[in-house]
């Protein structure tokens, strides 16, 4: 840790935290790209997995945009461990798992697939808001695009939740 404030220069700290952020969620995007073929091979309802299939699509899509960020900013793309992101899988597995034989499985999909959406929304958010701060515009526009995609997507389950898997959750 630094131990004084005035011997480090501010955007060259918010440029180490845009990158660590950016490993963070090139882990998060690669661990789903294995993980939601097998949630739309979990869910029963054909739209759940429709959704999930081409939310798969788009994820391949955002870990290809932030490889060309790292790019854009003059960087190799490697990914970090991201705990959280572990953790929502972990429970989206073990959710499926409990939940196999319920006429509730789906919504449960839906809950562990939204956590993960929100997760993204919240780390695209704060990471186009450093890239603006930090003048990357092009990287700014590829990260705008991807956040308002993920937003697309949990408006998607939302929808899915509400025109019929939740009422059957509840049969
Ligand atoms: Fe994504």
């Amino acid at each position: 840790m630094k131990s004084s404030k005035t011997d480090h220069n501010a955007d060259g700290e918010l440029h180490h935290l845009f990158v660590d952020q950016l490993r963070d969620i090139l882990w998060a995007e690669k661990e789903l790209v294995k993980a939601l073929p097998k949630m739309a091979k979990a869910a029963n309802d054909s739209k759940l997995s429709e959704a999930f299939t081409s939310h798969l699509s788009e994820t391949k899509v955002h870990v290809t945009r932030l490889e060309k960020i790292f790019k854009d900013v003059g960087l190799t793309a490697r990914a970090k461990k991201c705990p959280a992101m572990e953790g929502l899988l972990k429970e989206a597995d073990e959710l499926a798992e409990d939940y196999k034989d319920s006429s509730a499985l789906d919504a449960a999909l839906i809950t562990a697939a939204q956590k993960v959406e929100h997760y993204e929304i919240g780390t695209y958010g704060t990471l186009r808001a450093f890239a603006r701060r930090l003048g990357y515009t092009d990287a700014a526009d590829l990260l705008d695009k991807t956040l308002k995609e993920e937003g697309k997507a949990d408006d998607k389950l939302t929808s899915i939740a509400t025109s019929g898997v939740n009422e059957m959750a509840n049969a």
